[in-house]
């Protein structure tokens, strides 16, 4: 049983994590602001190994005794993707950088520090990424995450960073912002997708392969640390136009493809995941399983508030 204190673990990613987490026997901390629903949290708290602390990551001295005698970090707390950072400029890099390296800050050596990074730091790449492909990120979010990923590994060696795919599926925190989650919420909606750039290629993982991902990392930290990861599947690299299509063969959708707009964040990108799988670690949810998922949760879901789309937060720039 270890400790594990999850910053922004009131995220889409870290409520699935708390849950497999808690599953798994392990005392878990959630440090969050908050920022988008707290009620998320209430089934956690029947269980006597959850702890919550509203708690901001730029407060170093809350964070600094939250994070006390804490087995494991799990750094998840961030404005996450190119339009929340667009919108909130100044306090993304504050929040994003100067918080990453204020959890650094308050840990101690023997501390092991799990980061998630993203695929978004490549850019625009010709041919397939490799954990040593040079990074290039095209937006603000991109930007702020190299920063970010480029202090935990050269400032806290018991680390390890993952650079995850796009996430799918659902989670007790759903957002509606992540590419196959919103083009399947549309074609039950609306009836039909509207899709520009559809040739461009594009990683997925569902958001509880990401939440094993980090057990693994648990389980695995003494030969994984120090060390950057792919993190996805090579066998879910798919283009956008085979997303809709998919969904197209369960909602009878309409799809009209038409290159009016581009992809801000410029992902048109297939990455290789051997890395991590030579270790051991492969997923094991695929993205039609994940779409039949959100199509029954759909169902029961006939409304959409910013709280879903990441978007829901003051402006400042
Ligand atoms: N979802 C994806 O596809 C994806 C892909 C790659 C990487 N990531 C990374 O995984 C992490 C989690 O992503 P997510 O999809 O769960 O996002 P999310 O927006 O659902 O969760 C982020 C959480 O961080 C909290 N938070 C924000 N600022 C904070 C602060 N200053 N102090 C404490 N808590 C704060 C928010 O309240 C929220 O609960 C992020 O670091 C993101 O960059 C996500």
């Amino acid at each position: 049983m270890k400790k594990v204190l999850i910053t922004g673990g009131a995220g889409y990613i870290g409520t699935e994590l708390t849950s497999l987490l808690l599953e798994s026997g392990h005392e878990v901390t959630v440090y969050d602001t908050l920022m988008y629903d707290g009620a998320i949290l209430i089934p956690f708290f029947k269980d006597n190994n959850f702890k919550f602390i509203k708690g901001d990551i730029l407060d170093t001295e809350k964070l600094s005794e939250a994070i006390k005698g804490q087995d494991v970090v799990i750094h998840l707390a961030a404005v996450v993707g190119y339009f929340a950072c667009d919108k909130n400029k100044r306090l993304s890099v504050d929040i994003n950088v100067k918080g990453t390296k204020n959890v650094i800050d308050c840990m101690t050596e023997d501390q092991l520090l799990l980061f998630g990074s993203t695929g978004s730091n490549y850019g625009k790449v010709d041919g397939i990424c490799l954990e040593t492909t040079p990074l290039n990120p095209s937006t603000l979010y991109g930007e702020t995450k190299t920063e970010a990923e480029e202090i935990v590994m050269a400032e806290h060696k018991n680390s390890i960073a993952y650079r995850f795919a796009t996430a799918f599926g659902v989670s007790p925190r759903l957002r509606m912002d992540l590419l196959i989650n919103d083009l399947a919420y549309k074609a039950v909606t609306d009836g039909c997708l509207v899709i520009y750039q559809s040739t461009a290629m594009r990683t997925f993982i569902h958001v509880r392969d990401m939440a094993m991902s980090f057990l693994f990392a648990i389980h695995n930290a003494d030969k994984m640390k120090g060390e950057v990861y792919n993190c996805g599947s090579n066998s879910l690299n798919y283009s956008k136009r085979d997303i809709c299509e998919m969904i197209k063969e369960k909602t009878d959708c309409y799809i009209h493809y038409n290159d009016f707009d581009y992809d801000k964040d410029n992902r048109d990108y297939e990455v290789s995941y051997d890395k991590l799988q030579s270790l051991g670690f492969d997923v094991s949810v695929s993205v039609e399983e994940g779409i039949d998922e959100l199509l029954s949760v759909y169902k029961v879901l006939n409304f959409v508030d910013q709280r879903y789309l990441n978007t829901g937060f003051p402006e400042i720039n």
